[in-house]
C-alpha cells in the first residue's frame, strides 16, 4: 500500500485539476442550478450511465418533478415511465422511495450529511460524498469508476484497494470548492483518462502522471477478471385481440425490472424451447383459451423477434412469438409473475415504463401492423 503522497504533490494535482475544469467542463443542465435535490437527481442518473445520455432525461425528468415533494407526490409508474430506456430501474424506485422519506422524515430537505444521506435508499458512499460535496460543499471525496481510473493512473496503483481510493481521495479533496474537484476528477475520466486510448496529450496531469513516466497507462488499473455473464432465454408472448390491442404486463416490484412492464415472457427451462415457455405465459394468464397466430397466416406461432439485452451481470435474449386471441379476456394474475395486464393500444403502451429491449419489440410488432 502506497503511503500518502505530499501535500506539494496534492496541492498542484489539486489547482491543476480545478484549473481544467473550469476551463474545459461541459455545459451540463444539473450544474446550472446546483439545488440538492437536482443534484441528487443527476447523481443517481450518472450512475453508471454516461453524462450525454442522461442530459434529455434530466430535461424530461426536472420539468416533470421540480421538486422532492413532486416527486414523493407522484405514482411509481409515471415515474418509472420517465425513466424508461435508462436502465437500472431501481434507482428510479429508490429515488421515488427517497423523496418519500425526505418529505416525511426530513421536513422536505434533502440532508447534507454523508451520513444521513446513505441512510436513502439507493444511495451508496459515492452518491453520497457526490450530493454533500456538489449540494452542500463538504469536503467530501466522491470517487467513481472513472475518478478510480485516474487515481489508479496518476499513482501508477495496479490493484488499489477500496481503503487505497477513499484515503487518496479524501487527501485529494480540499474545503475550497470540494464539489468542484470531485466533478473535475470524475469528468477528467470519463474524457481523457478514459479506460481505452486515453487522452495523455491533452491531459492537465500528464506532467505529474507516475502511469505515464513509467509506461504502464495501459495496464492501470489491471483489468478485472470477469467470471462469463450468463444468458437467459426468454420466450415472449405478443398477444393481439381481434380489436388490435396487446396484452402488457407488470413485473412485480422486487427484482430485475421491478416494476417494469413488459410483453408477457417466462425464462426459458434447461429442456425447452422459447416458442414453449412463450405457451406457458399465455397459458398462465388465459389458461387453455384457443389460441391463434399472430399476423395469421404465418406459421402456426410466428416468431416475431429475437431480441439481445446486456445487464451488467446477466444476458437476456427475448424471443418473441405472435398470439392472436379473439376477445380481451382478463388475465389471471395469480401466477405471481406479474402484478397487472393491461390491453393496451399503441397510444397506451407509449405511456408504459419499457425497458429498451421491450421498447424496441413494440416498435417490431407496430412495424408488422
Ligand atoms: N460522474 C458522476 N457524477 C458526475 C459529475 N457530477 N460530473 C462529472 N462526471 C460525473
Amino acid at each position: 500500500m502506497m503511503g500518502t503522497p505530499k501535500s506539494e504533490t496534492l496541492r498542484q494535482i489539486r489547482r491543476t485539476l480545478l484549473d481544467w475544469y473550469d476551463r474545459h467542463r461541459r455545459p451540463l443542465p444539473w450544474r446550472d442550478n446546483p439545488d440538492p435535490y437536482r443534484v441528487l437527481v443527476s447523481e443517481v442518473m450518472l450512475q453508471q450511465t454516461r453524462a450525454e445520455t442522461v442530459k434529455p432525461y434530466f430535461q424530461r425528468w426536472i420539468a416533470r418533478f421540480p421538486t422532492a415533494e413532486a416527486l414523493a407526490e407522484s405514482d411509481q409508474e409515471e415515474v418509472l415511465g420517465l425513466w424508461s430506456g435508462l436502465g437500472y430501474y431501481s434507482r428510479a424506485r429508490n429515488l421515488h422511495r427517497t423523496a418519500m422519506i425526505v418529505r416525511d422524515r426530513h421536513d422536505g430537505r434533502i440532508p447534507d450529511s454523508v451520513e444521513a444521506l446513505r441512510k436513502l435508499p439507493g444511495i451508496g458512499e459515492y452518491t453520497a460524498g457526490a450530493v454533500a460535496s456538489i449540494a452542500f460543499g463538504r469536503c467530501e471525496p466522491a470517487v467513481d469508476g472513472n475518478a478510480r481510473r485516474v487515481l489508479s493512473r496518476l499513482f501508477d496503483l495496479e490493484a488499489p484497494t477500496l481503503d487505497e481510493f477513499r484515503q487518496l481521495a479524501g487527501a485529494l479533496v480540499a474545503d475550497k470548492r470540494p464539489g468542484d474537484f470531485n466533478q473535475a476528477l470524475m469528468e477528467l475520466g470519463g474524457r481523457v483518462c478514459r479506460p481505452r486510448s486515453p487522452d495523455c496529450e491533452s491531459c492537465p496531469l500528464r506532467a505529474v502522471c507516475l502511469s505515464r513516466a513509467r509506461d504502464t497507462v495501459a495496464f492501470r488499473p489491471a483489468p478485472r477478471t470477469r467470471g462469463t455473464i450468463p444468458i437467459y432465454v426468454i420466450g415472449t408472448a405478443v398477444i393481439t385481440s381481434a380489436a388490435g390491442q396487446t396484452l402488457l404486463a407488470c413485473r412485480p416490484d422486487n427484482g430485475l425490472l421491478g416494476g417494469m412492464w413488459e410483453y408477457p415472457g417466462l425464462e426459458t427451462g434447461d429442456s425447452e424451447d422459447p416458442i414453449d415457455s412463450a405457451c406457458r405465459a399465455v397459458r398462465e394468464l388465459f389458461g387453455d383459451l384457443p389460441l391463434r397466430s399472430w399476423p395469421e397466416g404465418g406459421e402456426p406461432i410466428d416468431e416475431l423477434a429475437d431480441i439481445g439485452h446486456v445487464f451488467s451481470h446477466r444476458r437476456h435474449r427475448y424471443h418473441a412469438f405472435g398470439f392472436h386471441i379473439g376477445s380481451e379476456p382478463v388475465p389471471d394474475l395469480s401466477s405471481g409473475n406479474w402484478t397487472e395486464a393491461r390491453w393496451c393500444s399503441t397510444e397506451a403502451l407509449a405511456e408504459l415504463p419499457l425497458s429498451a429491449a421491450q421498447r424496441k419489440l413494440a416498435r417490431i410488432v407496430a412495424a408488422r401492423c
